[in-house]
């Protein structure tokens, strides 16, 4: 098929890539120069591991554009994964979106199907909301809309579009239907070949296709990520309670998470949730309960518990050290997860504000993240970037860890202790060995162990 995607951002140039990897003929319209720039020299404006590998493999599969035109107007399907930045009352701008949409539907030609694939996550009823917004030209234009959410999760961007658990498509039709499934036919039938460079888990059951309504389809998106959030957010309940009855949450996320009916994943405590997709999301779902006076208390506590659980954690490190003010903390990790260097809400900047504010003097250092993080948090005579993670400890009265990079742990800690003034180490992703360091003479305190 010959696809066109609008948007080369993280989902747009995924999901881009992974259908010419599978075979198609790909568009990927990208109208910030710069970007299209780097695109078009073979290099990648984001991180992702294994992206710049699949788009190399797949360069003669894959055309970047600045905007739709010639024979991309004719493609088989216009998938549209342009940016939904959260606005200041959290609800989703949805500028570039109708934008992107317009220009499709002024360029369509009527003598054809022209399908309109909606991947940006948008807020539940904007698909109905396009239907009505593009009702004179729809009819005129032979267009139509469908929605198709996204679930990749950075760092693991391929392996989850590859390997996905389910496709879910909206469509008001079952040619449209029909036709998304013909898009995903390698990925449903996984008739591909395994690709190299991709790493997870590719032992998983074949996924599963749903088809339901555009509003329902769009519910899944947020009802999913919602309920990933407040697992989490559960589970960093749990563990602040485990701190005060004298459990440990390590054992407790262990024994919960064995329930199958539970499940372990996105039982790892710690600081929080952050990243480009939880925050908004669950903000922007509060928004729909509102607009629809609907109010979803579990997803409100889900916030605020992230909140709680920040403050928590730096509370107890300010106990720990009788104070903050003065102290130097080393802050190691930036990005919001590992394998990322994306520090959109990033628990680990939101700690090291804290930090600031209580007078702290942050030494912060991050494989990835460094470069993103002091555009949000500049560097200042309190907050200084390090190179690595041995000068960021140097002189420091306390080792925080931020975000679960595996280079933390294998620091040497014997050589760290030479080099630190206090032997603390607050660890807010439990992530290190906690028995291993106590016996080298460290004070350890991770959140609930
Ligand atoms: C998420 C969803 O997983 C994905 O399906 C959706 O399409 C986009 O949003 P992503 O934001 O890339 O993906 O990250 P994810 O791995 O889900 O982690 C989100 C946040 O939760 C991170 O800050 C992470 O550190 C935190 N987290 C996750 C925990 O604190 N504990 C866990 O057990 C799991």
């Amino acid at each position: 098929m010959k696809i066109c995607v609008i948007g080369g951002g993280y989902v747009g140039l995924t999901t881009g890539a992974c259908l010419a990897y599978v075979g198609h003929k790909v568009g990927i319209v990208e109208n910030n120069l710069e970007k299209l720039a780097v695109l078009r020299s073979g290099g990648l404006p984001i991180y992702e591991p294994g992206l710049e590998d699949i788009i190399r493999e797949c360069r003669q599969q894959i055309t970047f554009l600045d905007a739709l035109e010639g024979e991309w107007i004719e493609s088989d399907l216009i998938i549209i994964a342009v940016g939904t930045p959260a606005k200041d009352d959290g609800d989703a701008d949805l500028t570039y979106l109708f934008s992107a949409v317009r220009d499709v539907i002024a360029k369509a030609e009527p003598n054809r199907f022209n399908t309109i694939a909606i991947k940006s996550t948008v807020p539940i009823g904007t698909n109905e909301l396009l239907v009505q917004m593009f009702k004179d030209e729809i009819g005129k234009k032979n267009v139509s809309f469908v929605s198709t959410p996204e679930f990749l999760r950075e760092g693991f961007a391929l392996i989850d579009t590859l390997y996905p658990d389910r496709i879910v498509v909206g469509s008001r039709n079952d040619r449209d239907a029909d036709l998304i499934k013909e898009a995903y036919l390698p990925i449903l039938t996984r008739s591909f070949r395994r690709p190299h460079f991709v790493v997870g888990n590719f032992d998983k059951d074949l996924p599963q296709l749903i088809v339901t309504t555009p509003t329902s389809a769009e519910m899944v998106k947020y009802a999913s990520n919602a309920f990933l959030a407040l697992k989490v957010s559960y589970i960093n309940e749990m563990a602040m309670l485990c701190d005060k009855v004298g459990a440990d949450i390590e054992h407790v996320a262990f024994g919960v998470g064995t329930d199958s009916r539970i499940g372990r994943s996105f039982l790892r405590p710690g600081i929080g949730w952050g990243g480009s997709c939880f925050p908004k999301d669950t903000s922007a779902l509060l928004k729909t309960g509102e607009k629809h006076g609907q109010k979803l208390q579990i997803v409100e506590s889900a916030i605020l518990v992230n909140n709680a659980v920040k403050e928590y954690f730096v509370s107890i490190i300010k106990d720990g050290l009788g104070g903050l003010q003065g102290k130097v903390i080393a802050l190691l990790g930036l990005s919001f997860k590992p394998n990322t260097d994306d520090v959109r809400d990033s628990p680990a900047l939101d700690i090291a504000k804290r930090l600031l504010d209580e007078g702290a003097l942050v030494r912060a250092t991050d494989p990835m993240a460094i470069k993103n993080a002091m555009k949000v948090l500049p560097a200042s005579d309190r907050l200084r970037y390090c190179a690595d993670a041995y000068e960021a400890v140097t002189g420091a009265d306390a080792i925080v860890i931020a975000t679960e990079w595996p280079e933390w742990k294998n620091l040497d800690y014997g050589a760290v202790s030479e080099l630190v003034r206090g032997m603390f180490i607050f660890d807010g992703r439990n992530a290190l060995d906690k028995k291993g360091l106590v016996e080298l003479g460290y004070r350890y305190k991770g959140v609930g162990s």
